[in-house]
């Protein structure tokens, strides 16, 4: 992208050095692990595990499959993959779904380890520290691969995007759910009331850090239209790359296939 060339990158509002980004977004995931799941359910009023269960009805997880969900953070996305491919087992003589969370920030994979709901699948979850632009997997390793609501904190997403196509076998399928623009008149009004006091002032009050907050809704802010998303994934080979907007375009799903 332009901000490559620059050696500059946009960290919410903000220009920074390329170099300095993925520092920052670790100190903004370091201070909120330990609230994250509590801040997601307040700030969205529990609308983010809706959007999570429609991202999952479409990737459609099946038995025997392997996910790498990178930017996984606390694991609601591999979470939900083992349980509806475990749904879908029924008689089929396969072995059960795996899957690897894979973050930069430890301290949100220890977050998620000590969820209590995630103890019953503790045997097919891996929980990999690593960068979505370099993922430590083989190339051709996953029958699918996720990111959710990370994409935007990557410093060079054409870099992860390429990745994400490496590391799928052909056939496998790419998903991305994050924050997007809405489409519907009026509701980018309501939208910027609401995120740019609510979510700050939440920060502040219950988190105890307003700037992670605020960076968080500048940065989807600055995260591309819908439409430029689908054509980046396209520039990293995805084929039938389709994306479908949820609550108005508030946040969207982006896909594409390896074929
Ligand atoms: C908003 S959280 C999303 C976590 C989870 N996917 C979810 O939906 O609840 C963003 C996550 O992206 C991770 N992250 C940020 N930059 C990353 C990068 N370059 N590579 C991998 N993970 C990254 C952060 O550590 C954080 O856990």
């Amino acid at each position: 992208m332009d901000d490559a060339r620059n050696d500059e990158t946009s960290f919410g509002f903000r220009r920074v050095k390329t170099g300095e980004k993925a520092g920052l977004v670790r100190g903004v995931f370091d201070s909120v692990a330990g609230r994250y799941d509590m801040m997601n359910d307040l700030m969205s009023g529990g609308v983010h595990r809706i959007w999570k269960s429609v991202f999952l009805d479409r990737l459609s997880p099946r038995p025997g499959e392997k996910l790498i969900d990178a930017a996984g953070g606390t694991g609601d996305i591999a979470r939900g993959f083992l349980i509806r491919a475990d749904a879908r087992h029924g008689a089929a003589n396969q072995p059960p779904a795996r899957a690897v969370i894979c973050d930069i920030n430890f301290e949100m994979l220890k977050a998620g380890e000590a969820r209590r709901d995630m103890a019953d699948y503790s045997d097919r979850l891996a929980r990999v520290t690593g960068d979505a632009e370099r993922l430590p997997f083989p190339d051709r390793s996953a029958d699918a691969c996720t990111i959710a609501f990370g994409i935007r904190n990557v410093t060079d997403m054409d870099a992860a995007l390429r990745e994400f196509f490496r590391v799928l076998r052909p056939g496998g399928r790419f998903f991305c759910l994050e924050f997007s623009h809405p489409v519907m008149e009026g509701l980018q009004k309501i939208y910027d009331a609401y995120s740019f006091n609510v979510i700050p002032w939440l920060g502040e009050h219950v988190a105890g850090d307003r700037d992670a907050y605020q960076y968080l809704v500048e940065s989807i802010r600055a995260f591309p239209a819908q439409e430029a998303f689908a054509l980046m994934l396209r520039e990293a080979g995805f084929a039938r790359v389709s994306y479908e907007n949820l609550t108005g375009g508030v946040a969207a799903i982006h896909s594409g296939w390896k074929v």
